[in-house]
């Protein structure tokens, strides 16, 4: 079931959002070479914490059989790794890497949820253009995001400019509704056709995330249950906002 926020509603997803936002402007100020994945999930939590709100992905249950809940604070995917990569004191960050983060905050029953993939010192031409095909495809996608269009038109707008840039989108996750769940519906692919799924009204709240891969689009998933990575082993990038359907079309929640 889509569902629909009340004005009230709607301000207590703001709050979240915006917690979200300072998180990442909270990281992009500290993010740097020779830091561990673990210390950007200590980062991350705090100023969670500090805004009032908890992490919403430490112990996550996908529902899935076998798969462990999720063990840290937030999502750090570095390089060939596409998302839910988990922090660690082992993973040092390093001068070249581009670095996907995914940040899930709840406060007073309210989600937020954003991705930013970071460039972390000199990277690559290649990576470079990776990280900026994959925020223009969001852009891309949310300017069909209005009422009285379908779903399906987003899905189409990001998978056509992420084709026509020569990259493949990952199939096998999604965007999807968000409010008092992490997860709501409708799923959201990063493909598909023009016309189709639910009709976008004013009240909705989505998260609209592009998970773009530099070669073919097959991942794999590691041991632990959780890590996502390319099954070519070339670079991966992820871009996500919580968005709002108003009367004039996207709201941005999760930029400031
Ligand atoms: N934040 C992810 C999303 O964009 C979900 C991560 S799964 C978790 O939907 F276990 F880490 F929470
Ligand atoms: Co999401």
């Amino acid at each position: 079931m889509v569902t629909i926020k009340s004005k009230k509603e709607i301000e207590l997803m703001r709050e979240a959002c915006r917690v979200v936002a300072l998180t990442y402007k909270e990281l992009e100020k500290k993010i740097k070479p020779g830091m561990t994945t673990w210390e950007l999930d200590k980062i991350a939590e705090d100023t969670m914490r500090s805004l009032g709100a908890i992490p919403a992905e430490k112990g996550y249950d996908i529902g899935i059989r076998g798969v462990p809940k999720y063990p840290a604070s937030i999502c750090v995917s570095i390089n060939d790794e596409v998302i839910h990569g988990i922090p660690s004191k082992n993973k040092i960050i390093k001068e070249g890497d581009i670095v996907s983060v995914d940040t899930v905050a709840l406060k007073d029953g309210f989600h937020g949820d954003a991705a930013r993939t970071f460039m972390i010192g000199n990277v690559s031409k290649e990576a470079r253009r990776l990280v900026e095909v994959t925020k223009q495809a969001f852009f891309e996608g949310i300017q069909y995001a209005k009422p009285g269009n379908r779903i399906g038109d987003v899905c189409h707008a990001i998978g056509e400019y992420v084709h026509s840039q020569g990259y493949s989108v990952v199939r096998e996750f999604q965007g999807h509704g968000i409010g008092k769940e992490m997860h709501e519906d409708p799923g959201i692919p990063n493909y598909g056709k023009a016309g189709r799924g639910i009709r976008l009204e004013p009240g909705m709240t989505l998260a609209i995330e592009p998970m773009v891969i530099q070669g073919k689009p097959g991942i794999l998933e590691l041991d632990d249950g959780w890590t996502i990575i390319t099954e070519d082993g070339s670079l991966a990038a992820h871009y996500e906002n919580t968005i709002l359907i108003t009367e004039k079309g996207a709201e941005i929640l999760t930029i400031l």
